[in-house]
């Protein structure tokens, strides 16, 4: 299963699928990591690690449907199986994933769907839920919307922070990532 991941951020979910894949416990082969801004720490944890990365820099586009368009070519120059976005923090549009096969893997740090958007875990805790979560899904062109896989719950503690409630979740986000990509290399699309 060949993939490509879109990073924004500081890509800790990326590291733990890299650091999968070179332990062996995970049989996906990473075809490329890419953003859609300079200077990420994901991008540059990829390069690190020896696997080629790209930028399609949102702000160098005078429309989005011209970035979406320039994003689906230089993903699809990988032909990936799957695309997975890993705290890529843009939505696409249709095109995009109707090019990978409607294959384009998001998680989120809230149990959708409550609390979509870019702000789940800060949501979630000034609705002042007691349980929050993960959610591993297919994404389809909406806000963090599509066929759910997997979800965990977290359990919002008394005094925690939107930082120290996000850690609790990355924790288990990277576990059901693991898991659903694991799952997914052995038993198919
Ligand atoms: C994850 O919680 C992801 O679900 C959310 O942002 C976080 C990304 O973290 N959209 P990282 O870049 O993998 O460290």
């Amino acid at each position: 299963m060949r993939i490509v991941v879109l990073v924004s951020g500081t890509g800790s979910n990326l590291q733990a699928v890299l650091d999968a894949v070179r332990d062996g416990q995970l049989d996906v082969e990473i075809a490329a990591v890419g953003s859609d801004r300079p200077g990420t720490y994901g991008v540059e944890r990829a390069a690190d690690a020896g696997y080629p990365t790209f930028v399609v820099n949102f702000r160098d586009y005078p429309a989005r449907a011209d970035w979406n368009r320039a994003l689906t070519r230089e993903v699809a120059s990988y032909a990936p199986d799957l695309v997975l976005s890993s705290g890529f923090m843009r939505i696409v549009d249709e095109e995009f994933i109707n090019s990978f096969n409607g294959r384009y893997l998001n998680t989120h740090p809230a149990l959708l769907p409550s609390f979509p958007g870019a702000h789940g875990v800060r949501d979630a805790l000034a609705y002042g839920v007691k349980i929050t979560g993960c959610t591993v899904h297919w994404a389809d062109a909406g806000v963090d919307t599509g066929p759910i896989l997997a979800q965990a719950a977290v359990e919002v503690l008394d005094g925690d922070t939107e930082e120290t409630l996000h850690e609790r979740i990355k924790v288990q986000e990277r576990r059901l990532l693991l898991e659903t990509l694991d799952r997914l290399s052995r038993e198919g699309l």
